[in-house]
């Protein structure tokens, strides 16, 4: 279907905001309607795995919370098409390096919650991403956008799903990278990020007032794609 959609022929949804806990399937959906569309997709939650990933390189005590909102505010974030062909969906540079696959470290994922949790980097990098996201139709993946980032979206989307089914996909993806890790412990690594991500004060984890909410527990991927899809093409684009 990429390829189809012309620009100025788009008679539905032309931003769409996909939110949801870790394990959801948010970035896996939000980059499959993405690439049916040929709209851009953008996952916003790789902005604070490397800033936490430039305060940990840089030595910076995590809870200084002046130290690490600084860094948001000074290091270079760039994402690109990936070049590269491990299983990577982009490239991700931190000031020129590719960390794509840095950012997923388990080290990184223990501090990403509280990194995120500091509203001078949230401002720092709602900025950014709302710029990418009222440049371009986009699909973006994250915990705030259809509530802070792009409020104006034309589809909001949240994705839902039980921690335990969340934590089994999470483990799957670890195991087929390599690591060495056990179900118990992404189970309560992802418990502890569910509930700083949600009680945290600025910008919590929720869906919007006017999101669609969708339980994918029981449900496949391809029956989650075809479900947002209908949702893309019966929604009108606001402008
Ligand atoms: O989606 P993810 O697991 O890559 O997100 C990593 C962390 O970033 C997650 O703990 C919450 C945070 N995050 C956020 O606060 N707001 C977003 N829009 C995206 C991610």
């Amino acid at each position: 279907m990429r390829g189809y959609i012309l620009e100025e022929e788009k008679p539905f949804a032309k931003r769409i905001a996909i939110d949801g806990p870790a394990g959801s399937g948010k970035s896996t959906i939000a980059k499959r309607i993405a690439e049916i569309l040929g709209y851009l997709y953008f996952d916003t939650g790789v902005m604070y795995r490397a800033v936490t990933l430039a305060a940990i390189d840089q030595g910076v005590d995590i809870n200084n919370e002046e130290e690490v909102t600084s860094i948001a505010q000074l290091v270079n974030i760039d994402i690109q098409p990936a070049r590269i062909e491990d299983g990577r969906a982009f490239t991700v540079l931190l000031d020129h390096e590719d960390v794509t696959w840095k950012i997923r470290s388990p080290e990184v994922e223990a501090f990403v919650s509280q990194v995120s949790a500091y509203s001078g980097v949230r401002q720092a990098m709602t900025i950014r991403q709302r710029e990418i996201g009222l440049r371009n139709n986009v699909v973006m993946a994250g915990r705030d956008i259809g509530t802070v980032v792009l409020p104006e979206a034309d589809l909001k989307v949240y994705l839902d799903a039980s921690v335990e089914e969340r934590a089994r996909r999470r483990y799957q993806e670890s195991l087929s990278r390599g690591e060495e890790t056990s179900y118990e412990e992404v189970l309560n690594s992802m418990r502890t990020r569910d509930y700083v991500d949600s009680t945290r004060d600025h910008a919590p984890l929720r869906a919007a007032e006017d999101a669609t909410v969708i339980d994918t527990t029981y449900m496949d991927i391809e029956e989650v794609v075809r479900k947002v899809f209908e949702l893309v093409i019966g929604t009108v684009p606001k402008s």
